[in-house]
């Protein structure tokens, strides 16, 4: 369903993506890896259309989304949870995940994506009134993959969800993550938490230096004495 060719990206004179190929397909998660610095976020922005490619192309059925603006990306059917959260902390729950549904069609179908949403996340709907900067980290995680879901996205990007919380925590929202899934949208998973992050996957890429060194099956991967040296040591 995505198809990413030959991408390049960075910042000012500074490349960040060197001509990087990667595909998901149709209900698929597929787990993206690497040490800090490798370029997993700009990629994710890449695809998003949060910051543009320099070159290359990104297909989603079809769809050209190359040099597109965010809102149309989104409209097109991928919606991204940025490193970091970013919920907004003087809205309440509510209207952070309403923010998500801004386009024309997820408009149209509000009141039962809302129902769906809450549905996966029972604590956000039980917090509905209050505002996101009063949640738990780990509540504000889950608002932002809400918000995101409100979108009604075919794939879902997500850059690295588990930063900064417990370990409880983390196992629950990869549970969610599974779930959604199972309900039928693809995912794009960028994850520091190596092991967890394939064991949810089918297919893995290892991304360094803004080149993607490694991919195949997440099994695979997994049993790479190499990439276990090197990461799920860490
Ligand atoms: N806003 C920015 N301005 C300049 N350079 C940036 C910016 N964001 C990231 N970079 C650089 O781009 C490279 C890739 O960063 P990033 O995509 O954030 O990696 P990762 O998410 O894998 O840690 C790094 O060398 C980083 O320093
Ligand atoms: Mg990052």
């Amino acid at each position: 369903m995505l198809e990413v060719r030959d991408v390049t990206a960075g910042y000012g004179k500074a490349q960040a993506l060197w001509g990087l190929s990667l595909e998901v397909a149709e209900g698929e998660i597929v787990t993206i890896v690497g040490p800090n610095g490798a370029g997993k976020s700009t990629l994710v922005n890449v695809i998003g259309g949060l910051q543009a490619a320099w070159s290359g192309s990104i297909v989603l059925d079809d769809q050209e989304l190359t040099g597109l603006a965010t809102h149309r990306v989104c409209a097109s059917g991928v919606a991204v949870v940025p490193e970091g959260r970013r919920v907004f902390p003087e809205m309440s729950v509510t209207d952070n995940l309403d923010m998500g549904a801004y386009h024309r069609e997820a408009r149209q179908y509000r009141d039962e994506t809302y129902e769906y949403v809450c549905g996966i996340f029972p604590r956000l709907a039980e917090r509905s009134e209050q505002l996101a900067g009063s949640l738990s980290g780990g509540e504000q995680q889950m608002l932002a993959i809400g918000r995101a879901m409100m979108s009604r996205p075919k794939l879902l990007l997500l850059d690295e969800p588990s930063l900064g919380l417990a370990p409880v925590i983390v196992e629950t929202i990869f549970d969610i993550i599974r779930d959604i899934n199972q309900t039928g949208t693809s995912i794009l998973l960028v994850e520091q938490n190596v092991v967890e992050g394939l064991e949810l996957a089918s297919r893995g890429y290892v991304l360094e230096e803004g080149r993607i060194v490694r991919e195949g099956a997440a099994a695979d991967l997994l049993d790479d004495e190499e990439l276990q040296a090197s990461y799920f040591g860490m």
